[in-house]
């Protein structure tokens, strides 16, 4: 409960001051083209939890950065999911209606413009990351390789591609890892591991129990979304967002069962606690944030 409390705060904080530093990043809804603009705010402003972001300062906390070191990492990680959610949002891909509780880009504005917004926004997070005055360039290339290669074909956007491939297909469970550590994991493990960069004397040590942290929390985080895609579709009437159950999509609770789903969730989160031993006190908000994923409801 104290720890929730904790959490609570804690994530409400960060939440501030992405949103801060996202609001001024973000070209102005009155600057030509508007229309691309207006989307570009309208997609990365709305009620995102913001745990990227978050998973951000809690690492720089860990390995004992200061926020501010962070906080160009922390926006372009945000900037890079709300441009994958745009796009997963889009008839060609999950074909949603609604996202964070309001229409998804595309319904609110036109098919066009969504997909023009999530390629500028993309953009604009290597671009902020370039620009970061708060870190030596040899930081900077290091964060946005990073940030590169987890959104990337190898990362997230080939996760994507798997996600799509297999809709329909009966897979195992390596399989279903596979996708779920790409999609998810990938953005999840760098916006941890970013923050690391922001210490270039870390110990590898120290750099590879962060690692692996950020391994098991990104697959225990695709683990509950699916599983709230299930429990959650029980309970509201008429299309929401993240339909994956109804599209056929191999999911956690679809192979291995609801209960197996939640323990293996658990255990991923029993493995990544295990592994922030070596932080002492300086990983508490990794810790609240590893017991958040799998408690939170949406
Ligand atoms: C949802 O991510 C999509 C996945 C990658 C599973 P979040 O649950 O972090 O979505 P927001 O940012 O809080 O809306
Ligand atoms: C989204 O996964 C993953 C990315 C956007 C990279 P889902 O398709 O499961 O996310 P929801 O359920 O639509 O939020
Ligand atoms: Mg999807
Ligand atoms: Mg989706
Ligand atoms: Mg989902």
């Amino acid at each position: 409960m104290e720890t929730n409390q904790q959490l609570i705060s804690y994530l409400a904080d960060c939440q501030t001051r992405v949103n801060r530093g996202l609001d001024s990043i973000l070209p102005a809804a009155d600057l030509a083209p508007t229309r691309l603009h207006e989307a570009m705010r309208y997609a990365v402003l709305g009620a995102g939890k913001r745990i990227r972001p978050t998973l951000t300062y809690a690492g720089a906390r860990a390995v004992g950065a200061a926020p501010e070191q962070v906080q160009m990492a922390a926006c372009a990680v945000e900037l890079i999911h709300a441009y994958s959610l745009i796009h997963d949002d889009l008839p060609a891909m999950d074909d949603d209606d609604l996202r964070r509780g309001r229409p998804t880009c595309h319904k609110a504005f036109d098919e066009a413009t969504a997909i023009l917004a999530g390629d500028a926004l993309q953009t604009l997070a290597f671009q902020i990351l370039a620009n970061d005055g708060a870190n030596p360039e040899p930081v900077r290339v290091r964060m946005i390789e990073n940030l590169a290669r987890a959104s990337g074909s190898r990362g997230m956007v080939g996760g994507q591609a798997l996600d799509l491939a297999a809709e329909g297909a009966q897979l195992d469970l390596e399989a279903l890892e596979t996708i779920h550590r790409h999609k998810t994991g990938a953005l999840i493990s760098a916006s941890v591991t970013m923050a690391a960069m922001a210490r270039p004397q870390l110990p590898p040590e120290q750099l590879a129990s962060l690692e692996y942290y950020a391994r098991c929390i990104g697959l225990a985080f695709q683990v509950q979304d699916d599983l709230l895609d299930i429990e959650g579709a029980t309970e509201v009437i008429g299309k929401r967002s993240g339909q994956d159950a109804s599209h056929h999509k191999a999911t956690y609770p679809a192979l291995l069962g609801i209960e197996q789903a939640h323990a293996t969730a658990h255990q991923l989160v029993d493995e990544a606690l295990a592994s922030l031993r070596v932080f002492g006190d300086r990983a508490e908000p990794l810790r609240w944030i590893a017991h958040y994923i799998i408690e939170r409801t949406h």
